[in-house]
């Protein structure tokens, strides 16, 4: 006789299937389609390329039976891919269909300050920007978002962003994957929660303010849980951190290494084999995936254990029951098995940045004003306890010259600091440093009161009148006050 309780527990049993158990069977456990964003290579006549950008409102499925109002570039939620090569002369024009002003901003890029798209170069609604700039940098995976002064978080987190890709002949050369959407694949992870009618849900709360938005839910490329058809044994992922504020921690569910070619600024000297990548917002990580078994893996976060003891953010993130692992997307492999697939030894190689030519040293200290109520301050964070003015330039650095900055955190959550025009080495650093910290860098995480120094040298744009940005990449941060301003002379 089956007992009601056998019978139950059976039922259980076929209903939470092991994943392991039903990949094995060949069925892969997510469905949605992976959606590749539009590749946008512009209009070429000569070394000159032409772009016409158009920002715009959009509606996409994301959720079952309801429509999310969404932003987009040249499509209706996120942005066009744009790709051009080292040596182009980059003609842009940005159309703002939207009713509110917004920017769109080259993050990654070196290019004069009045190209910046930063929130100096403000777009009206209705109205156009026309930019141009050289693309002086190896190929790199960029990329583009709106950065409208403390609007940035609402704006990109309903989608103004976009990958810039650039390439160039040195890494042609290599062989690496780079058909795009054939077996180079744009890998834009951008966190959500909805409303009940489908509309995206911002700041809410005063948590949501502190810590910057984070949702429930990971997307990629605008997709919920998508699966990945692939049929060449060895992709390239561009993995970007298009969060707001999330802090990404990835791996393979079934533990399958991948090989790290490329950080924010280009790619590595050689390949690093890694099982696991931590991705803070704005950054950054090209990696390469064998899959000539023809397996289904699942990229997911876990969190890792960390090696020294938790300290303020990190434990109340953990007892505000912050996920400790959740699944972003599943690779499906099958049709393409094949024999091992080789990886390049040797990738690039880096121009030296010799420690005798710095000249400069500059300290920036994050930190938050701590106001009675602590929380209603419009900016409510800081940099050397300054919060952002338009009005204030905060540094003056020499065209061409290397300096080495300190980013101290002198509060108790990570806060991913980024520079606009350059990319940087981390010199240093108290914790230690990733794999991809080895390469060329335009953000760098730098956690709970760790002090971490940075070599830039500056590029030749020289343009006293306007500044670029420094600043923190969560947005609610950068939002509230997180952000300087420098200029290059
Ligand atoms: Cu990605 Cu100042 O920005
Ligand atoms: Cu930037
Ligand atoms: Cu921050």
């Amino acid at each position: 006789m089956f007992s009601r309780r056998r019978w139950l527990q059976s039922v259980a049993a076929g209903l939470a299937m092991p994943a392991s158990l039903l990949q094995a069977r060949g069925h892969p456990l997510f469905n949605n389609h992976f959606q590749v964003p539009m590749l946008d290579q512009g209009r070429r006549s000569g070394q000159d390329l032409y772009f016409e950008l158009s920002i715009q409102s959009g509606r996409a499925s994301i959720l079952p039976a309801v429509e999310t109002p969404t932003l987009g570039v040249n499509q209706p939620f996120l942005g066009a891919t744009l790709k051009v090569k080292q040596g182009d002369r980059v003609h842009i024009r940005v159309k703002n269909q939207l009713v509110k002003t917004t920017t769109l901003h080259w993050h990654g890029m070196k290019l004069p300050a009045k190209a910046d798209g930063g929130p100096h170069q403000p777009i009206a609604p209705g109205s156009q920007w026309e930019t141009r700039f050289d693309i002086d940098q190896p190929a790199a995976t960029l990329w583009y978002h709106s950065h409208q002064l403390h609007k940035t978080g609402v704006q990109v987190y309903h989608g103004l962003a976009g990958m810039f890709l650039i390439e160039d002949e040195p890494s042609r050369k290599l062989g690496l994957p780079s058909t795009y959407g054939v077996d180079d694949f744009p890998v834009i992870l951008q966190d959500k929660d909805f409303n009940a009618d489908g509309t995206l849900q911002y700041v809410t709360t005063v948590r949501d303010r502190m810590m910057g938005k984070r949702g429930k839910h990971t997307l990629v490329n605008g997709v919920m849980r998508p699966l990945l058809k692939v049929e060449r044994p060895l992709i390239r992922l561009r993995l970007l951190n298009g969060s707001n504020a999330r802090i990404y921690q990835l791996e393979f569910d079934d533990g399958r290494p991948f090989h790290l070619i490329g950080s924010d600024g280009g790619l590595l000297e050689h390949p690093v084999t890694l099982h696991a990548i931590t991705l803070a917002p704005a950054e950054r990580a090209e990696v390469l995936v064998d899959l000539s078994d023809g397996a289904m893996p699942i990229l997911r976060h876990r969190t890792h254990k960390q090696p020294f003891p938790e300290r303020g953010m990190a434990m109340m993130n953990r007892m505000m029951g912050e996920p400790m692992q959740f699944d972003i997307m599943q690779i499906d492999a099958t049709a393409a098995v094949s024999t091992p697939v080789q990886i390049p030894h040797r990738l690039v190689s880096h121009p030296l940045v010799d420690l005798h030519s710095v000249v400069k040293q500059r300290t920036f200290k994050l930190g938050m004003n701590r106001s009675l109520d602590g929380l209603t301050t419009p900016d409510q964070f800081t940099i050397n306890n300054k919060s952002m003015d338009m009005a204030r330039i905060d540094e003056v650095v020499q065209a061409g010259s290397v300096e080495i900055w300190t980013i101290k955190n002198s509060t108790m959550m990570p806060h991913p600091f980024h520079i606009h025009n350059v990319q940087f080495k981390v010199l240093r650093r108290e914790r230690k440093p990733q794999e991809h910290e080895l390469g060329f860098k335009d953000t760098v995480l730098v956690h709970p009161f760790e002090r971490v120094q940075l070599l830039i040298q500056f590029p030749l744009h020289r343009d006293p009148e306007t500044p670029y940005m420094y600043h923190c990449h969560i947005l609610e941060h950068e939002d509230h006050g997180m952000m300087g301003q420098f200029v290059v002379v």
